[in-house]
């Protein structure tokens, strides 16, 4: 973004610096650190027992009346026009009710970008969609096909006849990176930062590595592809769609429909995984445009290749990193460089710049990444963005370092850790990557490391590396609840929140039992639609900081309301909000355990069915005081062989500090999934471009590879279970920082294997031969 927003961010960091800490969110430790009951418990996840008997009902499987299926044609070049467009023959095949093109699309405006600054945005690609002739990447959606079924769809696809008149484009990363773009900021930070002398420090320092990592495109790949289910009603749209946010796709859609935000109603009660991946992109603005032309219900499912061409993946990186360090290890200076793809049409930043500014204590600092422009679909988000593909680089770098100092990599670490914010000078919240890496070095076995290396099975070479991983803490304004209990003590919350498989509804059941005092059979929560009080984006793994902040809030509102319904013949009469707290079913006087009473009677003696009240997640101006990052430390062995250079990983262990973690079985498989994605990203998921004509050539999971069981170890997840004592529940997101640090520590174990350093992801074994 901008110098303007530089300035803003800036002014507001200056003034919070100023401003005493009591005053902002968090001041007070939240209570349920200590106090917690269900929190911190092993629950099974609500919604498991529904997916596992095929009763969950996901966007692509809604029952419906007269609905019409989409199939998409895709452009066949990167820039140009449509010069000849014949959709006769699909028009007159069996089953086909309408071809939708450019021709006959409704007008439809630009959706707005997702970003920071509108919580109702959630457009990825900025352009706008099929309402002229122009072709501005190679994969976009040139015709549509409704039929009345899907292989009718598809047959009709495979009808439609498009002559292109094919311009000049630019596909080539080595060609955009000339006239690379130098953007002020990166999400909120300052772009360029120099901090010190950096350049003289990699000058004279008594060791130094300065090298250039690279790493490719990615697609994600989530188990339950791109969906949705769509109607109008006169001029309401409903939509069943898969998104990771639903009032921002709700407040897109009437953007684009040019309707009211209050008419377009979105449900998405669960979602095959999202990795950043489902948010707005030309598919549910393609179908509901369908829907609206031919006047039924609509169904649009992405094919694995049509994702890979309609959703924007993790673009591509080249980066460069020098360190500099003294005879101790001492890093002098952190030079970080670098460029990444973002289009002008993309809204997404690759934030890879942000990761070494809090992983280390440096006296100086170096940092500016450059946004490469080119003709192809805008990239995205995919889990832990920036930080991903930033920690490959600097601990790959920190490992040459070790390597060249003749110091153990771990020891290094440990020597650089950082007491505060390496760059502003903040303090932590809370920081514990020492002990993060004392566990995972101990569970791993790490000091078998000197051995091991040359340890040689036949034509098996072993290795074992490390490396951190980073992810910030994310709390997100305007996240919202509402709280209900009724006649029987019941109480529901409810939330436009968003379940990927990370078990929302299951930990924000335990909170909000905690936070009220009642045993969990008493709590539901009811999630997944547009119309329940409005949420964030469920992204930056910031959703349960978010939701809990806010039921945090509504709960305090509830007291209030309770103790006015209440009234003064009861024991709690005369006491303020402030005094008392939630128990036993009831509220009660703070250490006044006898001045007791119970929702149900409060609610019977008010003569009411039920009270509720709402609270909102509020600004998070704790993020801009503090220095909030969670850390971890990954270990690794492989083992290369030497006849074929394939990697097998036989162990992965990873230990996190990230604040409270509020239930071990789900977070366990949380940061279990994020390394499986890191293990991916090391040696197998690459998409591979045609550069001559911007076309994915790997638009399938038979020539995309992303892990399967057999390639996957054992993984062991460790926790420093330190809370965070600004953070609701002592608790910071868990959902990317898994991601993290896991490419780099392949990369380092291969590297102790077989002495090759593998700079360039993924590890094929054509890199070891
Ligand atoms: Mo995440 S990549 O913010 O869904």
């Amino acid at each position: 973004m901008s110098k303007l927003q530089n300035a803003i961010v800036g002014g507001v960091r200056a003034v919070l610096s100023q401003v005493p800490a009591a005053w902002l969110p968090g001041a007070t430790p939240d209570p349920l650190i200590d106090k917690r009951v269900t929190l911190g418990t092993q629950q099974s996840r609500l919604d498991g027992p529904d997916k596992v008997r095929g009763a969950a009902r996901f966007a692509a499987e809604v029952p419906m009346d007269g609905l019409l299926y989409a199939a998409l044609v895709h452009s066949t070049i990167a820039r140009g026009r449509i010069a000849a467009l014949d959709t006769a023959a699909a028009e007159a095949a069996p089953g086909v009710a309408l071809v939708m093109t450019h021709r006959n699309a409704p007008k439809l405006a630009v959706p707005p970008p997702i970003g920071l600054t509108n919580l109702k945005a959630a457009g990825n690609n900025i352009l706008p969609v099929m309402q002229d002739d122009a072709i501005r990447w190679n994969g976009q959606t040139v015709a549509l096909v409704l039929a009345e079924t899907q292989e009718q769809a598809d047959h009709g696809a495979s009808l439609v006849d498009v002559r292109y008149d094919v311009a000049a484009s630019r596909t080539r990363f080595e060609d955009g990176k000339a006239d690379a773009r130098t953007p002020d900021s990166i999400l909120i930070e300052r772009n360029r930062l120099l901090k010190g002398n950096a350049k003289k420090a990699l000058e004279t320092a008594a060791h130094r590595v300065d090298r250039l990592y690279r790493t490719p495109w990615q697609n994600h790949n989530p188990i339950e592809p791109h969906a949705v289910t769509v109607f109008w009603e006169g001029e309401r749209l409903i939509l069943h769609d898969a998104t990771q946010g639903l009032n921002a796709t709700a407040g897109s859609l009437a953007k684009v429909f040019g309707i009211k935000e209050e008419q377009v109603h979105v449900s998405s009660p669960f979602v095959g995984g999202g990795f950043g991946a489902k948010a707005l992109w030309d598919h549910q603005i393609l179908a509901a445009a369908a829907a609206k032309l031919a006047g039924r219900p609509v169904r649009l499912v992405l094919s694995r290749s049509g994702m890979h061409r309609l959703i924007g993946g993790r673009t591509q990186t080249e980066q460069r990193v020098a360190l500099a360090a003294d005879k101790d290890g001492k890093l002098q200076a952190l030079l970080h460089h670098g460029y990444s793809v973002k289009p002008l049409h993309s809204a997404c930043d690759e934030q890879f710049g942000l990761t070494g500014r809090s992983l280390y204590r440096c006296e100086s600092f170096d940092i500016v990444q450059h946004h490469v422009d080119l003709d192809v679909l805008a990239n995205t988000f995919m889990r832990g963005p920036g930080e991903a593909v930033g920690t490959f680089a600097i601990e790959s770098a920190m490992d040459e370092l070790a390597h060249e100092l003749g110091m153990d990599p771990v020891e290094l670490r440990l020597r650089n850790l950082p007491d505060r914010d390496p760059v502003s000078g903040a303090p932590h919240s809370q920081h514990d990557a020492a002990r993060a890496w004392t566990m995972g070095a101990e569970r791993f076995g790490w000091h078998h490391r000197a051995s091991a290396a040359a340890n040689r099975n036949g034509e098996w070479r072993t290795g074992m590396g490390c490396a951190a991983g980073t992810f910030p803490y994310v709390r997100m304004p305007g996240t919202s609840v509402r709280i209900t209990i009724d006649g029987n003590g019941q109480a529901t919350v409810a939330s436009a929140a968003h379940e990927m498989g990370m078990g929302t509804a299951t930990v924000q059941r335990q909170h909000a039992a905690d936070r009220l005092g009642l045993p969990l059979e008493m709590v539901s929560v009811t999630i997944g639609d547009s119309s329940l009080p409005f949420a964030g984006f469920a992204g930056g793994s910031s959703q349960t900081a978010s939701l809990g902040a806010a039921i945090n809030a509504a709960s305090g509102k509830l007291a209030g309301e309770l103790l006015r319904l209440a009234g003064n013949d009861t024991p709690l009469a005369g006491l303020k909000a402030g005094e008392v707290e939630f128990a036993e079913a009831g509220l009660r006087k703070i250490g006044d355990p006898a001045r007791h009473e119970s929702f149900i009677s409060i609610l019977r003696r008010g003569g009411r069915t039920d009270i509720s009240a709402k609270g909102e997640s509020g600004p998070p101006l704790e993020m801009l005081k503090f220095s909030m990052h969670s850390t971890s430390a990954i270990f690794c062995e492989v083992r290369v062989s030497d006849v074929t250079g394939e990697v097998r990983v036989d162990r992965l262990v990873g230990a996190f500090d990230c604040g409270r973690i509020l239930n071990p079985k789900i977070a366990a498989s949380q940061f279990r999934g994020g390394m499986i994605m890191g293990l991916g990203m090391a040696l197998t998921e690459e998409t591979l471009f045609d550069e001559r004509s911007g076309r994915i050539m790997s638009a399938s999971l038979a020539d995309y590879h992303v892990p399967v069981h057999l390639d996957i170890p054992e993984i062991e997840v460790l926790w420093t279970d330190i809370p965070d004592p600004r953070t609701p529940m002592g608790a910071r997101g868990i959902g990317e920082i898994g991601t993290t640090g896991v490419a780099a520590a392949v990369a380092n174990a291969v590297f102790n294997a077989t002495g090759k350093r593998v700079r360039d992801l993924p590890i094929t074994l054509d890199k070891l031969v």
